[in-house]
């Protein structure tokens, strides 16, 4: 078995379901977060402990008498702390018939005995899939730790959750009927081998007292659609009272948001109410009829002033909610360009890494040239082509990378940039670039937004990367949608010098303007990559002399 992957499987008793028969989704998030601590301890040497899990949907329900099959890999490793990918996936075994019920990732943390703190080593990556996950982990890290920071500007921004009220409508349900409050004492079989309790027992109960709490609401059992992330803010171990308390935030017209609260308190604690919090989360659940029909559940008035705060903060969620959904899967597709807003701005800036990384390790680029020192390739997908253009340039990568990644100086050798300027600099590493163009084939000048998201390599060997794709702000919306997709540039460190790969995306129908564009004719591919390596080889000279 390949590095850190571990596998379960299991066949679902009664004592795994609930009343109808259906897998419990506690049970489920008892197996996941048990594979995959053990992949993270497997890769760790040491014991490791939850720190969070990400957002994670629910596909499929299983039943009594299916297989589950649950894998985790270790998808990279940080400094302390380990992404671990995991896929849970249901087998029929009189049908034979697969289906994938989730996919999760989650956090952990080399806790090792006593106060030392641990250097994890690198995970090692020996297919392209790995390698892809490895670099689709950093993105995910940032989304994970910038969570709370996006959530706190989208409140700000609706400047709703202090003073606006809730409409009055008739037969709202006030918030207060589904509230429930539940405890737990935890006892060895609840705890993990540390003696912490473990993270899918406390997942378990959360989902079971939010379950009742959105069952209070539409008096029909609800079904948990996806959680927006636990996140294990502290330890309890044995012996603690482990208080829930869930309330339903906010109704969309299908769907329902819960909030749990965890609280812990151990013997001494208890008696004098001084509360440790441990965990927040929020379950999204539906509800049924007996045809399977999705119903329209009830709307809930909040009357405190934190019912209303969490209203509003449940609006908020769910905007980041959509902007995963609908951002995350374009990554390898041809797309027009996404609006920015904050509560997408995570997810685009990972889809366009993510997207040239994928780019990048497709098979079938096919040889179009025979130059030695300028090699160009191109990929036909059904109503995407894509150009691949490879440079040797005499000058050290981290040289190449430092001046290709500040697009200011493209108009220096791109043909197709009459003007480029940052308009906002997101970070020191994504940037948005405002670009005009030149008229071209007596096209119209075109002017147009891009996203730069620059990263150096995270190891020796690596490439660095410099994504750009389009975007479009709602304050400025696009002259051209289709005028691009996405272009970038893998750099390879190659003894002194680089090896620098230039990619250009699009429509089939856009790319002959575009490489008319970049380009002019065929052999100016050629010709634009020669301006490029001596702009590179120039500016170079010119640094050393100075
Ligand atoms: N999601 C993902 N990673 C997180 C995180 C979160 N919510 N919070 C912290 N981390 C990561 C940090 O990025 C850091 O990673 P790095 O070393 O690779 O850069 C690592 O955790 C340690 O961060 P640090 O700030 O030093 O630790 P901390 O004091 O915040 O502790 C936990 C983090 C998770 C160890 C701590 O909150 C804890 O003990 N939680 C309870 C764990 C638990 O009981 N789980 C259930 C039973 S196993
Ligand atoms: P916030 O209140 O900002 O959402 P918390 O971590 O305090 O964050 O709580 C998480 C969720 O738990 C809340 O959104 C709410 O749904 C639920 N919750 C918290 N406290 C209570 C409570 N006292 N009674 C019922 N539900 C609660």
């Amino acid at each position: 078995m390949a590095g850190a992957q571990v596998h379960m499987c299991q066949t679902i008793f009664p004592a795994h379901a609930n009343h109808l028969g259906e897998l419990s989704p506690g049970q489920l998030l008892k197996w996941i977060d048990t594979t995959a601590c053990l992949a993270a301890e497997k890769h760790a040497g040491i014991p490791c402990v939850t720190a969070s899990v990400d957002d994670i949907q629910f596909e499929e329900t299983a039943r009594i008498g299916q297989i589950v099959s649950i894998n985790a890999k270790v998808n990279r490793a940080f400094t302390t702390s380990m992404e671990v990918g995991v896929k849970a996936t249901l087998q029929d075994p009189l049908t034979n018939v697969q289906k994938l019920i989730s996919v999760a990732f989650s956090t952990y943390v080399a806790r090792p005995v006593g106060n030392d703190k641990v250097v994890l080593k690198p995970v090692e990556l020996l297919t392209t899939q790995d390698f892809l996950e490895h670099s689709s982990a950093a993105e995910r890290r940032k989304i994970r730790l910038e969570h709370d920071h996006v959530f706190k500007n989208l409140m700000e921004e609706s400047r709703m959750g202090d003073d606006h009220v809730c409409d009055k409508e008739e037969n709202m349900v006030p918030t207060d009927v589904t509230h429930v409050q539940s405890i737990e004492l935890v006892l060895p079989p609840h705890a993990n081998h540390q003696g912490n309790t473990f993270g899918g027992q406390i997942m378990a109960w959360m989902e079971t007292v939010a379950a009742i709490s959105a069952s209070r609401l539409c008096s029909l059992h609800p079904n948990l659609k996806s959680v927006d992330m636990f996140k294990f803010r502290g330890p309890s171990t044995v012996g603690d009272r482990l208080v829930f308390n869930a309330i339903v935030n906010n109704t969309f017209q299908k769907s329902i948001e819960v909030g749990v609260r965890v609280e812990a308190y151990n013997c001494e604690e208890w008696g004098k109410g001084q509360a440790r919090h441990i965990n927040s989360a929020f379950l999204i659940f539906n509800a049924v009829n007996e045809d399977g029909e999705l119903l329209t559940v009830p709307k809930i008035r909040s009357t405190t002033r934190d019912g209303l705060r969490r209203y509003w903060g449940a609006i908020a969620c769910k905007k980041i909610r959509l902007a995963r959904t609908h951002v995350l899967p374009k990554t390898e597709e041809y797309c027009t360009p996404d609006f920015w807003d904050r509560s997408n701005q995570a997810y685009i800036i990972k889809s366009n890494l993510t997207a040239l990384v994928t780019l990048a390790a497709k098979p079938g680029w096919k040889r179009n040239n025979s130059l030695d020192h300028i090699k160009m390739f191109t990929l036909e997908e059904t109503d995407v082509l894509s150009i691949k253009v490879e440079m040797q340039v005499q000058i050290p990568s981290e040289l190449a990378f430092f001046l290709l990644s500040d697009f200011s100086r493209h108009v220096h050798w791109a043909k197709y940039y009459s003007t480029c300027r940052v308009i906002q600099s997101l970070t020191e590493e994504d940037k948005i670039y405002h670009i005009t163009s030149p008229s071209v084939n007596g096209k119209k000048p075109n002017d147009f937004l891009i996203l730069v998201s620059q990263r150096i390599p995270c190891k020796t060997g690596d490439p660095y990367i410099i994504a750009a794709r389009s975007i479009a702000l709602t304050a400025a919306p696009p002259s051209n949608q289709n005028y691009y997709r996405s272009s970038g540039f893998l750099i390879y460190t190659d003894g002194n010098s680089s090896l620098v790969y230039y990619f250009i995306q699009g429509a089939h129908d856009i790319i002959p303007y575009v490489a008319a564009n970049v380009f002019g004719q065929s052999k100016c591919i050629e010709d634009t990559a020669s301006v490029c390596i001596q702009f590179l080889e120039s500016e170079s000279c010119k640094m050393n002399c100075i």
